[in-house]
Parts: structure tokens; C-alpha cells; sequence
């Protein structure tokens, strides 16, 4: 093992520690209630309950509704912090928006864009449940303590809601600025349109309101884009920008893959394309993550690469040959501890570093555990000759050859692992016919299910069965050029020359060779 791995498990076991730890959740939530209750007395309902209210609400209120719609807020501090920023941050924005308001005589639009923005930094970084839940705080902490305005509050949602909807499209980075502009224009019909019905409105007071809602929307749109990174990095938040960006293949660790490892390169290659292709059949799994993710599961390679046999020279003597199996299953086993090691040497994200440690969970270097079980079988038989005893003889201990887990947390790594185990497996079909795919697929899926392995990926039982459906079709385009069908005996020998090919029957099993990778 890589001697900085041992040293980064540590740091990663502190970091989880600190993430999930109960008085720090205890601390944000106290300095939430303070942050509520100064901020409450700022507002023009400090001379009612709402002092009080407001920081019940936020420490006591708030995070059972989190518990129950974001439940992962509850169990990473730095997601809460997020949360609790998110909101509290824009109220004061607002609050202070409205303190200079009387400076402005246009612009009641411009009002709406805040929120709006917030809600679409936290579905962009969180999801569209934690831009919804945000989007309703702001219109009833803004309604009950700013402003006592319905229009406003149908505005603020309708406007935020939007937003929520735009920000489940944002891919690239110019799909922030169309999302602003849109937010804009929504922003410019929550505010014209309502208040159209009760007076005239001038034609430069419309226009003056379609400029500032546009011009604070797309400038909205910039400050998020050179936000975003900086938020992805603090609160440990991968979003698809990010995922794009790290698919890129241009990253210093998988330019040196492709030089160092190509078998291994060109293995993450197609395994992204299968957990992508699996992944787009799903709801719940982000196929974007899931090609970046799978670039990155085996990077730890690079450490030893010539021991993989995707990297094998048919040439050279196979460098398992001189060593013994545990030695054998410890190089292989090292493969995840090392790539994590290397993603956070490379500053790779948590959901990256979490794909290394799952794709194996906590499967068995299968060949290497049959071979110490042969030369063990092998020892006591010439023991028997040479009158030994049998506790003289070592056992082989099966915990030797197990990769220390944790088995799939999240569907994306379940996908991974299981493309992964699919696409090492393929590469023994040396003559692939139809049908070869399926059972493959089915066979590694089965096998693992027996023993646990999908238990805490959550995903349900329908999205498997499209996921391993999408995950064959994928598997048979990769496999189509090597495909040999059975001999169409009405057609003429003449058309069809390699006839010997065909003469073979389709085995009934595909031979499924143990994955190394
Ligand atoms: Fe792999
Ligand atoms: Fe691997």
C-alpha cells in the first residue's frame, strides 16, 4: 500500500467524524437560533412575538421538516450549514434591499431575484427538494417578519419556484446565464402582471422594470457562476458543472492513466459508458456522476499497474507468477486505498473518493483466494507424505483476500461496481454470441445480491431491473463487433466466408473469468 494511504485514512475517518458529529449539528443549530432572534429584532415585527418565534422556529422547527424532506442535512454538518446560510443569508440581503428601498423608483422586480438566486444555488448544489423547502421559508419568514403582502409572497414563490425548475437544466456554465435571464423574465411577470390588474402601469415604468429584471438576473447568473466553485469546495457539494468538467479527460491523474495503465484507461473509459447508460435508465442515479466517477474508480492503479491484467503484456511472464497469493491479493486489494490516497492528493471530490472505496465493497480476490486454497489443499496432501501435522500447515484466512468495503452507499456506486464487475468479466468472452450480455449481467448481479451487496445503494427493484436493461443493451454495442451468430443455414456459403466461425455452438454459460479490477 502507498505509504501516504494509511495517513489520508486517518484524515478521512477525522473529517467523517467531524461531519457527522452531534455537537457541532447542536452548535449550528444554537448559533442559528441566535443569528434568527438578531435578526428578528431587525425587522419591523420586533416589537411582536416574532422575536421568539423566529428562533424556535430555526432551531427546534426547522430541523424536524429537514429530518423528514433532507434528511441528509441532518447527518452532514456542512450540508446544515449550507441550509441555514442559504436562508439566513438572503433574508438579510433582503431585509437590507428593502432598508434602501425608498432610494429606487423602478425595480420591484429586482426584489424577487435574490430568493430566486438562492434557490437556485441550493438545487443546483443540493437538489430541486432543498430549493423547494427554501424557496417556501423565504416567502413565509419574509411575509410574517418584511413584508405582510400576499402579492409579494405569490410573487417570491412563483419567481423561486421557477428558479428551482431552471436550475434542474443547468449542465454547462452558459446554462446559468439562460437560467438568469429566464428568472428575470418571471421575475418581470410576478411583479407586472399582478399589479397590471389594479392600475395602469406607463410604458416607462414597464420598461424600466424589464430592464432591472433582467440586467440583476443575468448579473444574478455571473455572481453564481464564480460562486458555485468556491460553495462546491466548502461545503464538499459536486454539481454537474463540476462532473462535466472532471469527464473531461483532460485531468493531470487520468492523463497519466492513459500513459501509464492504457488496459486500465480504456477499462474506466467503457465502464463509464456502461454506469452512464445504466444510470440514464434510473431516477434516482445522476448518469453525469456516474461516467466521472467511474473515469476515476481505479486510478489507485497507477501504483502498480503491470499487476492488472488489463495492463498485461501478452509477451512478458505474468508477474503473479513468482509471488505468493496472499502477496498477490494484497497488490489488488491495495488498488483501493492507494486511489483514494491519489483522489485526495489530487484534491478529487468526497463522491469521487466514496466511488473508489464502494465499486468493490467487500468482494473476494476470488482467483487469488482459489489459488491459496489449491497450494493450501496441495501442502497438507504432500504433509500427509512427509508426516506433518495438520496445524503445522498455515489456513487460509479468508479476511486476507476480502476488500474492506464499504459495500455501495448511493445508487451511482452501486451502478459502477456493477458495470465494473460486468465489464472486467467481458473481456473473457474471447468468441461473444447474443445473448452472452444478459447473462453476464444477470449472472454478477445475482451473485452479488446473495450476498448483499445492493442493501444500502437505494435503489428499488423496477430501477434495477431497467438499470441491468440498459446495462446489457450497453454491454452488447461494446461487445456487437466481436459478436459471431449462428450460421444462417439457408444462406448460400458463397456470402458468408468464415463459415468456421459459426460452426461452434454458443456456450450455455459465458465463461466468466475472476475480476482483478
Ligand atoms: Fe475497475
Ligand atoms: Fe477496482
Amino acid at each position: 500500500m502507498n505509504p501516504q494511504a494509511s495517513s489520508c485514512a486517518g484524515r478521512a475517518a477525522t473529517e467523517n467524524r467531524l461531519e457527522s458529529d452531534r455537537r457541532i449539528r447542536l452548535l449550528l443549530l444554537a448559533v442559528s437560533g441566535a443569528c434568527a432572534y438578531g435578526l428578528s429584532l431587525l425587522t419591523p415585527a420586533a416589537s411582536g412575538p416574532a422575536t421568539w418565534i423566529a428562533p424556535v422556529f430555526s432551531t427546534v422547527v426547522l430541523p424536524l421538516i429537514l429530518s423528514v424532506i433532507l434528511p441528509e442535512a441532518m447527518r452532514r454538518n456542512r450540508l446544515l450549514a449550507l441550509f441555514y446560510l442559504t436562508w439566513m443569508g438572503n433574508f438579510a440581503f433582503t431585509l437590507l434591499l428593502l432598508k434602501i428601498a425608498p432610494r429606487f423608483s423602478f425595480g420591484a422586480g429586482s426584489y424577487l431575484i435574490p430568493p430566486a438566486m438562492a434557490a437556485l444555488v441550493l438545487t443546483t448544489l443540493v437538489g430541486a427538494r432543498a430549493g423547494i423547502l427554501l424557496v417556501v421559508l423565504l416567502g413565509m419568514s419574509e411575509l410574517f417578519l418584511l413584508r405582510p403582502d400576499d402579492r409579494y409572497l405569490i410573487a417570491t414563490l412563483t419567481t423561486g419556484l421557477f428558479a428551482v425548475l431552471f436550475s434542474r437544466h443547468i449542465h454547462r456554465r452558459s446554462d446559468l446565464l439562460r437560467a438568469g435571464a429566464g428568472i428575470g423574465v418571471v421575475a418581470l411577470l410576478a411583479t407586472v402582471l399582478p399589479a397590471g390588474l389594479n392600475f395602469t402601469l406607463t410604458r416607462e415604468l414597464i420598461v424600466a422594470e424589464a430592464i432591472s429584471a433582467a440586467a440583476v438576473g443575468l448579473l444574478g447568473a455571473i455572481v453564481v457562476g464564480a460562486l458555485l466553485p468556491l460553495l462546491e469546495s466548502a461545503f464538499d457539494r459536486t454539481t454537474d458543472l463540476s462532473w462535466l468538467e472532471l469527464s473531461s479527460q483532460d485531468h493531470p491523474i487520468l492523463r497519466r492513466l492513459a500513459v501509464e495503465a492504457p488496459g486500465t484507461y480504456l477499462h474506466s473509459i467503457l465502464v463509464g459508458h456502461l454506469t452512464e447508460a445504466a444510470a440514464s435508465a434510473t431516477q434516482q442515479a445522476n448518469p453525469r456522476a456516474c461516467r466521472a466517477m467511474a473515469l476515476y474508480h481505479d486510478i489507485g492503479k497507477l501504483e502498480k499497474p503491470e499487476y492488472f491484467t488489463e495492463n498485461f503484456n501478452p509477451s512478458d511472464p505474468d508477474p503473479h507468477a513468482s509471488l505468493a497469493p496472499t502477496m498477490s491479493a494484497l497488490i489488488i486489494l491495495a488498488h483501493v486505498k492507494d486511489g483514494v490516497a491519489l483522489a485526495r492528493e489530487h484534491r478529487l471530490p468526497r463522491r469521487v473518493r466514496e466511488a473508489i472505496r464502494e465499486h468493490h465493497g467487500t468482494g473476494l480476490v476470488w482467483f487469488f483466494y482459489q489459488r491459496a486454497l489449491q497450494q493450501e489443499k496441495d501442502a497438507r496432501t504432500g504433509g500427509k507424505i512427509l508426516r506433518l501435522r495438520d496445524e503445522d500447515i498455515p489456513g487460509v484466512d479468508e479476511s486476507s483476500f476480502r476488500y474492506s468495503g464499504p459495500i455501495p452507499q448511493s445508487p451511482e456506486t452501486a451502478l459502477l461496481s456493477l458495470a465494473d464487475a460486468v465489464e472486467s468479466a467481458s473481456r473473457a468472452l474471447e468468441k461473444p454470441h447474443p445473448g452472452d450480455a444478459h447473462k453476464l449481467v444477470d449472472k454478477i448481479f445475482q451473485d452479488r445480491e446473495k450476498e448483499g451487496h445492493w442493501a444500502s445503494c437505494g435503489l428499488t427493484p423496477t430501477e434495477w431491473t431497467k438499470a441491468r436493461h440498459a446495462l446489457t443493451k450497453a454491454l452488447e454495442n461494446i461487445l456487437r463487433p466481436r459478436i459471431r451468430y449462428p450460421q444462417d443455414r439457408r444462406a448460400k456459403p458463397k456470402t458468408h466466408p468464415p463459415l468456421e466461425q459459426s460452426a461452434t455452438p454458443p456456450p450455455a454459460e459465458p465463461r466468466i473469468l475472476p475480476s482483478k479490477g
